[in-house]
């Protein structure tokens, strides 16, 4: 049964009106006397690009894994499309709408290319897995990520990281996701490869999926983010467009050390 349309929409003096996707509220989650995430609020809008930055620590991957149900927060609520998530285990969250890819590359090492993509196709099958399906699909979602098609039957574990990186990201929307969070994918790339990364991000918003992407490499982040959330200690510092937040004192004193220039 179709859930009731529960989304807030915000309207903004001057901006058009965002149809809020993710809403969390006062999420906190510390590990024994370490807040790593602390009394965070952050909303993310339908067809929004969202950079997510800041230092070392700073909380931003537990954020990403409150976020899709692999942690438990102590406090605080998250809720999806007007569904309140904040106790979901992942699995159900992926169905859900919301997938991750890992900062630290996860595979099956042992599996072909196309079958590694073809795991996402079957759980985010809603008629629960069909192999035919399944395998256009992945076909079609390696293709979408530009990866090679002759390596396609080639176990994973013979593959660079640029190619596992794109293997997770086509396993990861093909379980079908309205909203992705995106750990570090460019991390170990080359300029050209990450600048075919952003190609791929705005890519995907094309295609009607938003993003919450975390990113230390500065040229990516502007480059393709419409609002970054900064964290510090595990706390929201600063929450604006590309330009608010460079200019703002407290981000250039914690994270970026000097003024970002354009
Ligand atoms: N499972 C865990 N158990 C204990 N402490 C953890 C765990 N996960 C994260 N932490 C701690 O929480 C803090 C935030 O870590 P997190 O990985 O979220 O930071 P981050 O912003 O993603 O950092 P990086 O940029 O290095 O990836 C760190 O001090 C980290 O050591
Ligand atoms: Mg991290």
């Amino acid at each position: 049964m179709e859930k009731p349309l529960l989304y807030s929409i915000i309207r903004r003096p001057k901006q058009w009106s965002v149809i809020i996707l993710l809403d969390i509220n006062n999420l906190t989650k510390s590990f024994g006397g370490l807040m790593a995430v602390n009394d965070v609020n952050l909303h993310i809008g339908k067809g929004e690009i969202v950079g997510l930055v800041g230092p070392n620590g700073a909380g931003k991957s537990t954020l990403l894994n409150l976020i899709s149900g692999m942690y438990r927060p102590d406090k605080g609520s998250i809720v999806f499309m007007g569904t309140d998530i904040t106790t979901t285990p992942s699995h159900k969250v992926c169905k859900l709408g919301i997938t991750k890819t890992f900062q630290l590359v996860h595979s099956f090492p042992e599996m072909t290319a196309l079958e590694n993509v073809m795991v996402g196709a079957l759980f985010g099958d809603p008629d629960n897995g069909n192999m035919n399906t399944a395998k256009e699909k992945a076909m079609e979602l390696l293709q979408f990520v530009g990866f090679s098609r002759e390596k396609i039957y080639l176990p994973v574990k013979n593959l660079n990281l640029m190619e596992l990186k794109y293997i997770q990201l086509a396993r990861a929307l093909a379980t079908n996701p309205k909203l992705i969070l995106l750990d570090e994918i460019t991390t170990g790339l080359n300029p050209t490869e990450s600048q075919e990364a952003v190609e791929l991000i705005k890519k995907m918003r094309s295609g009607g999926i938003s993003v919450l992407l975390v990113e230390h490499i500065m040229r990516v982040i502007m480059g393709v983010s419409d609002r970054i959330v900064v964290l510090d200690y595990g706390e929201k510092i600063a929450d604006g467009t590309p330009e608010e937040v460079t200019n703002d004192e407290k981000v250039i004193e914690s994270y970026f050390g000097e003024k970002y220039v354009f």
